[in-house]
C-alpha cells in the first residue's frame, strides 16, 4: 500500500506572526482516493492546501508528493497536482473553451485533445462556447477543475469546491469527481466545513479543528454498517410486554414512553417490521435516524461550529 501513497504530510507546523495555526499535522492521500479535508471555518484547510501546492511556506515538516519532496524538489513534485484554491480566476468575456485554450498554452504538453478530454469529462460540452460570465456557479466550479486537469495531474486538490452550490449542484459535482477517480485515477483531496457535504462525496475524511488533526473516519465502513431505525408505537408497555418477553434477537433501546431504536440491518427491516405487527403492537411511525456521523463530528469538534 505504501507506494499507492501519492500525497503525504510528516509533523506539518505553520506559524503566522508568531501565531501557530497548523498543529503537527500528517495524513497521506491514496491514488485513486477521493480524501475530505473536513473542519469548520477558521480551521486551517486552505492553508494545510497552500502548502502542499507550495502558495505558502512550511514552518517544520515535510510534505511528499509522489515521493519527492516539495522542499527540496518542488519542481518535479509540483507538476502531479492540479488545484483550485479559492474561485478560479478565469475572463469573463471569454468563453469557457478560450479560457481553457488560453490556459493550456501557459502549460507544457497540453493538447487541444486533452482539453476537449476534460472539457467532456466535466459534462461541460453543451456550454463551453458560452461565456464564461453567464456560467451557473456549479459550471464555474466544473470548469476550475477542468482547468486543473489539464496537464493530467495525479492528485487533485480542491479547497470548498462545493461553497455556495445547492444540493442538486454538490451531487453534480460529486458525481463527476467519482468518475475524474476512476477514469484517470486521480487522487482527490478536497475541504468542505459541511459534514453532509463531505460525507456525500468523499471515501474518507480527516477531521481538523484549530490546526489541529483530530479524527480519520473511513466512509465505506459505513456500508454494511447497522442502521439505526426509530419506530414510534402507541405505548410502550405494549412492546415492553409483548415484545421484550418474545426473545427476538433484535437489537434496540427504549427512549421515551413511545418510542424505541432498533440497529439493525437493512434487510432485515421487512421482517422486525411484520414482527412487531404479529406481536400486536400498533406501530405509528417508522423513521431511519440520521447517521451518527453528524454526531460524531459535533461531538469532536465540540458543537457550534458545523457553519
Ligand atoms: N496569511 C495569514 N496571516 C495570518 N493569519 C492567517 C493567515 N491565513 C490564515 N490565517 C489564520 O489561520 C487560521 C486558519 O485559516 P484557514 O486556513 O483559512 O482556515 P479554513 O480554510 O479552514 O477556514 C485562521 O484563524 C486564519 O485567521
Ligand atoms: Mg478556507
Amino acid at each position: 500500500m505504501k507506494e499507492d501513497i501519492v500525497l503525504e504530510l510528516n509533523n506539518i507546523n505553520k506559524t503566522i506572526k508568531d501565531q501557530q495555526i497548523i498543529k503537527d499535522i500528517s495524513f497521506e492521500l491514496y491514488k485513486g482516493e477521493v480524501l475530505g479535508l473536513l473542519g469548520p471555518n477558521g480551521s486551517g484547510k486552505t492553508t494545510t492546501m497552500r502548502m502542499i501546492v507550495g502558495l505558502m511556506g512550511i514552518t517544520s515538516g515535510e510534505i511528499y508528493i509522489k515521493g519527492h519532496s516539495i522542499k527540496n524538489n518542488f519542481k518535479e513534485s509540483i507538476k502531479h497536482i492540479g488545484a483550485m484554491i479559492e474561485t478560479p480566476a478565469f475572463y469573463p468575456f471569454y468563453s469557457g473553451y478560450k479560457n481553457l485554450m488560453y490556459f493550456s498554452r501557459m502549460l507544457e504538453g497540453v493538447s487541444k485533445e486533452r482539453v476537449l478530454e476534460v472539457i467532456d469529462l466535466l459534462g461541460l460540452s453543451n456550454a463551453i462556447h458560452k461565456k464564461f460570465s453567464t456560467y451557473s456557479l456549479g459550471m464555474k466550479q466544473r470548469l476550475g477543475i477542468a482547468q486543473a486537469l489539464l496537464h493530467n495531474p495525479s492528485i487533485l486538490i480542491l479547497d470548498e469546491p462545493t461553497n455556495g452550490l445547492d444540493p442538486a449542484g454538490v451531487r453534480e459535482i460529486r458525481d463527476y469527481l467519482k468518475r475524474i477517480a476512476e477514469v484517470e485515477q486521480t487522487a482527490i483531496l478536497l475541504s468542505s466545513h459541511l459534514l453532509s457535504e463531505i460525507e456525500l462525496i468523499c471515501d474518507r475524511a480527516i477531521i481538523i479543528q484549530n490546526g489541529q488533526f483530530v479524527e480519520a473516519i473511513e466512509m465505506s465502513d459505513k456500508i454494511g454498517e447497522k442502521l439505526f431505525i426509530e419506530v414510534v408505537v402507541k405505548n410502550i408497555q405494549d412492546f415492553e410486554s409483548s415484545f421484550s418477553e418474545s426473545k427476538m434477537n433484535y437489537t434496540f433501546e427504549m427512549i421515551d414512553n413511545r418510542t424505541i431504536v432498533f440497529e439493525i440491518d437493512e434487510e432485515d427491516i421487512p421482517l422486525l417490521m411484520k414482527d412487531l405487527i404479529m406481536a400486536g403492537i400498533e406501530v405509528y411511525y417508522v423513521t431511519r435516524k440520521k447517521e451518527r456521523l453528524e454526531d460524531l463530528f459535533i461531538q469532536l469538534t465540540g458543537g457550534n461550529v458545523i457553519e
